[in-house]
């Protein structure tokens, strides 16, 4: 066997753990208000569950909804008859050998006052944390001890619940800034009660939770403790407080699962969202120290690592140099639920690896599910399960060998289609191949080989160099046509920009040696803003100009807090409500609210936005029975909806 410390089998409280790959929590927004899960969640977990993973946990559920809820699609495990879709969800992980786990959390002084559960109970207008004080403008007063004491019943009680629904183990929330971080924090925790002060007040409320897990489910029922190992903030407690923390937990806490981080009493600007969710700019299993720290000091508790880990070869070293015991994995495996298998079966170079975009995520908190860029199938199981009948074969013409185009082409010839794709250059990736040699993109970049690969196994027929025309298009005789064609750079109306040193967003991604020593980027959206950090890393001096009044990194609001993280970080200027007049060989004039302001730089890089490719599109409309134009060409996107979009489409081939 390739990994023998991943796949192998670990002993916790009275349960056997298949292999040392944990999914990690990732909340379920797909709720009703009462609280019951979509019929699309359990197919979501249970696909973790059947690509290998030896445990499965669901995201945060709430165990106190009067005090302790934070929005309204949160379950309230307080509740029975908000609870009862839990049984199907724990049954889907079950029967795929996998251990139901789901994370019991209290959200403390980031509950929202007054937010009611129908059916259950009212939501509290007093929100407690540890301390008073004002926080996200409410006003938070201290728990009182009586209340802390409900609070372990109810964690108890909401582990007694889901015990009985089927679920194996319980992952008790003690990190990323919920309640009982908020004891364990010495920002916010100023009790000079048995619940504040020494490391072992603070850490009693998490202990005390579990010992009443203990008492309610038995001695032998796995209880997991999530904890920040780091908060990692200005004022906020340490890796040294996170070994005090854990020897605390000894005994108590079946498994030790060290995260990183703390959202509460941040200075303006400051985000930790990149710390707790480690963002794209961060290096591979960027947690695993806190981890390793942790477990130096700690012997009989199995310790867990979380963070930017999905290459098995690194897991596997992690494991075998003592480092933790268990790794666990959140956007891997919504990106690649099948990750452990594929390891397993010595597939690795198959596995789909998570960029760390965040579209998870965003598309979580605004579209109420969550999708992935890379794999079009998540959150989607149900839709794309294999249809019941089998597409007539086709003769299909893919035009375009981007992102929508090579999903468009696979999907359509694994359904049975013959498939031709065309591609006008000499290589297959589209547009943001210009990105494949950026460091922060790298597993963009192998996504698009291991696409490549799959094509040239695939029985497609392969075009490159070949623009398609309507006359080419009908000259192929397809039944159907999937227009993938794409978009290109849009170049804005400003004198100079055709100057001998202005180029897109594209050309200097492409070849960074065409940008001078300084550089202007006009237009401060994701592209603009990445190219920034980019040109940094490459010892240039970048710096943004943007004509809105703030930067838009459109729905991916979560990506866009670990790019203005990393500008900030970087100490890269970005300038708003600043519009490009006038280029010359020196730099850019721009107007401002306070007048003009001339930016010197050695080049002017646009990086405004994409043109689709409509016309050359509308051009092929009717050169086959069925058309389907896809991704960028239809109007510039995501690439999460060009996969999917290209997907649905080879789908509808046929049938
Ligand atoms: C879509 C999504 C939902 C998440 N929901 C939760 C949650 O409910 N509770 C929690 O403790 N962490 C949650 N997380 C954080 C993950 O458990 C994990 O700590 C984090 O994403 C870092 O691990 P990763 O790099 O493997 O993704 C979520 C992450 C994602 C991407």
């Amino acid at each position: 066997m390739e990994y023998p410390h991943l796949f192998e089998p670990i002993i916790i409280g009275n349960t056997m753990f298949k292999n040392r790959i944990f999914a990690a929590p990732t909340g379920h927004p797909d709720a009703t208000i009462e609280g019951n899960f979509a019929e699309d969640v359990a197919p979501y977990y249970e696909q973790k569950a059947k690509g290998g993973a030896a445990a499965v946990t669901l995201g945060e559920a709430i165990v106190d909804s009067k005090y302790g809820k934070r929005h309204m699609f949160q379950l309230s495990l307080d509740c029975r008859h908000s609870v009862h879709s839990l049984a199907k969800v724990a049954d889907a992980i079950r029967r795929h050998g996998a251990v139901a786990s789901i994370e019991l959390q209290h959200s403390g002084m980031n509950a929202t006052p007054g937010l009611d559960t129908p059916g259950v109970c009212e939501g509290s207008k007093i929100i407690y944390g540890p301390s008073p004080c004002i926080h996200n403008g409410n006003e938070i007063q201290e728990m009182p001890e009586e209340i802390i004491y409900e609070v372990i019943e109810k964690f108890a009680a909401a582990a007694k619940r889901v015990q009985e629904l089927g679920f194996g183990m319980v992952t008790v929330h003690a990190g990323h800034a919920w309640l009982l971080n908020e004891f364990m924090s010495p920002i916010i925790n100023r009790r000079t009660d048995q619940w504040g002060g020494s490391v072992e007040n603070r850490a009693r409320l998490t202990v005390e939770v579990c010992d009443a897990i203990h008492k309610s489910c038995g001695r032998g029922f796995p209880v997991e403790v999530r904890f920040s190992a780091t908060e990692a903030i200005p004022g906020g407690y340490t890796i040294e407080d996170g070994v005090a923390f854990a020897k605390q937990l000894v005994g108590h806490a079946d498994i030790i699962h060290c995260s990183v981080g703390c959202g509460i009493g941040l200075e303006e600007g400051y985000r930790t969202f990149p710390n707790t969710h480690p963002s794209m700019f961060k290096e591979d299993g960027v947690n695993v120290k806190y981890a390793a720290e942790v477990k130096k000091h700690i012997t009989n508790t199995p310790i867990a690592t979380v963070g930017a880990l999905d290459d098995p070869a690194m897991m596997e070293e992690i494991l075998a140099s003592g480092q933790a015991d268990i790794v666990e994995i959140a956007r891997g495996l919504i990106c690649d639920p099948e990750l452990p298998n594929k390891a397993r079966e010595g597939r690795s170079e198959d596995i789909i690896k998570c960029m760390r975009c965040m579209t998870c995520f965003s598309t979580l908190k605004n579209r109420g599910s969550f999708w992935c860029a890379l794999n079009p199938l998540t959150n989607r199981e149900r839709a794309f399960a294999r249809l019941p009948e089998k597409a007539a074969p086709k003769k299909v013409l893919v035009v375009g060998g981007g992102v929508a185009g090579m999903q468009a082409a696979l999907t359509a010839a694994a359904e049975g289609h013959k498939v031709i794709l065309c591609e006008k250059t000499g290589r297959l990736g589209g547009h943001i191949r210009c990105e494949e040699n950026v460091p922060f993109k790298k597993h963009l970049a192998e996504y698009i080989a291991q696409q490549e690969r799959r094509i040239a196994s695939a029985a497609i027929d392969v075009r490159l160099n070949t623009e398609v025309t309507p006359e080419y298009a009908r000259s192929v005789k397809a039944d159907a046509i999937v227009a993938a064609l794409g978009a290109r750079a849009f170049k804005p109306n400003i004198p100079g920009i055709d100057g001998g040193n202005v180029c897109c967003a594209d050309d200097a991604y492409i070849n960074p040696d065409i940008v001078g020593k300084s550089a202007v980027i006009l237009g401060g959206g994701l592209v603009g803003m990445e190219l920034a950090i980019y040109l940094n890393s490459l010892g240039k001096k970048a710096e943004v100009v943007e004509m809105a009044p703030a930067f838009n990194p459109g729905l991916n609001f979560l990506h866009g807090d670990c790019v203005t993280t990393k500008l900030r970080e970087e100490g890269i200027p970005t300038h708003f409500s600043t519009k490009a007049e006038k280029i010359d060989e020196h730099g850019v004039l721009c107007s401002t609210p306070d007048g003009e302001r001339y930016f010197a730089a050695d080049t002017v890089i646009y990086a405004v936005g994409q043109k689709a490719l409509t016309a050359e599109t509308i051009a092929l409309h009717d050169c086959a029975t069925y058309f389907y134009p896809v991704g960028d060409c239809v109007q510039p996107r995501t690439i999460s909806d060009a996969n999917m979009e290209a997907r649905t489409a080879a789908l509808d081939i046929g049938r």
